[in-house]
């Protein structure tokens, strides 16, 4: 039977390679985007006109109740979640002295708590069906830290932290949890950097000397997905081109 897999933040970026990936391998498509997004509809009907058949639901995954809500009817529209992406991000990037306390809020709310929000609503379905994939999408900032990055690393960090605590508890219920943590990757966050940074700061950071592409990560997106990756659980899976090995 054909598979639903929920991508939040599915629309740009990395989440929209996901996406297009899993069109590819044949689930049913689900992408949340944020409830401000006026560019969604616009998006949808661009994607769909190229054969993909995605659905999109507005979430606001800083709140419980939307994404409870969300959850509920796309379940009742198109049926249990089989996958969970947890993609949806932003960065407020500042050194610590210029960080406000709303700077930190938003970062931690949007990339960490979303993460609790989402998964509260499939997990105990997937345990039930003794089936489920969850990909919590961090970074490698959240493993070693960067410059700026405060809020961040410590929400990417927070969710790894969270996959390993949850992986131990569903293990014998046929659901795995695992992290995937993205180095720079050419998507519009990472082109938001100041390119003076980008290229004297961090591409030399990359012993591949570019940046990462979003099918890569949508790759291994996929794979975690099947059914062949059923022993891989509580991973933190790096895709950084050698930027950070431990
Ligand atoms: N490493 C070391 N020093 C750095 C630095 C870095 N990466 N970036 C800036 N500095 C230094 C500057 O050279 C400057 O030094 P001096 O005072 O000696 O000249 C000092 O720090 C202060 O710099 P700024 O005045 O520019 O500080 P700022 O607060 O205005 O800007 C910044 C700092 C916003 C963090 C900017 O450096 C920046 O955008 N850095 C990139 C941060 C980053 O990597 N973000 C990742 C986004 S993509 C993503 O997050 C996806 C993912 O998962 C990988």
């Amino acid at each position: 039977m054909q598979k639903v897999a929920l991508v939040t933040g599915g629309m740009g970026g990395l989440g929209e390679a996901i996406c297009i990936k899993f069109a590819a391998l044949g689930y049913k498509v689900v992408a949340t985007y944020s409830p401000s997004n006026s560019k969604a509809q616009e998006w949808l009907r661009s994607m769909n006109s190229m054969g993909y058949g995605f659905k999109a639901y507005p979430c606001d995954v800083v709140s419980f109740d939307s994404c409870k809500a969300c959850v509920e009817q796309i379940v009742k529209e198109l049926g249990p979640i089989d996958v969970l992406v947890n993609n949806a991000g932003i960065t407020r990037d500042m050194t610590f002295k210029k960080m406000t306390k709303d700077d930190w809020d938003a970062v931690i709310h949007t990339n960490l708590d979303s993460v609790f929000n989402m998964t509260k609503q499939v997990v105990d379905g997937m345990v039930e069906r003794n089936w489920g994939r969850i990909i919590n999408i961090s970074s490698v900032n959240g493993q070693k830290g960067a410059f700026g990055q405060t809020n961040y690393a410590a929400a990417k960090a927070g969710m790894h932290g969270f996959t390993k605590s949850l992986a131990l508890e569903v293990a014998k219920k046929g659901v795995t949890v695992n992290t995937i943590s993205p180095g720079y990757i050419g998507t519009k966050m990472v082109r938001a950097i100041p390119q003076e940074v980008l290229d004297s700061k961090i591409l030399p950071q990359i012993p591949m000397s570019r940046l990462g592409k979003p099918e890569e990560v949508a790759g291994l997106v996929a794979y975690l997905s099947s059914q062949e990756a059923a022993f891989v659980n509580g991973a933190n899976i790096s895709i950084n081109g050698g930027q950070h090995m431990y």
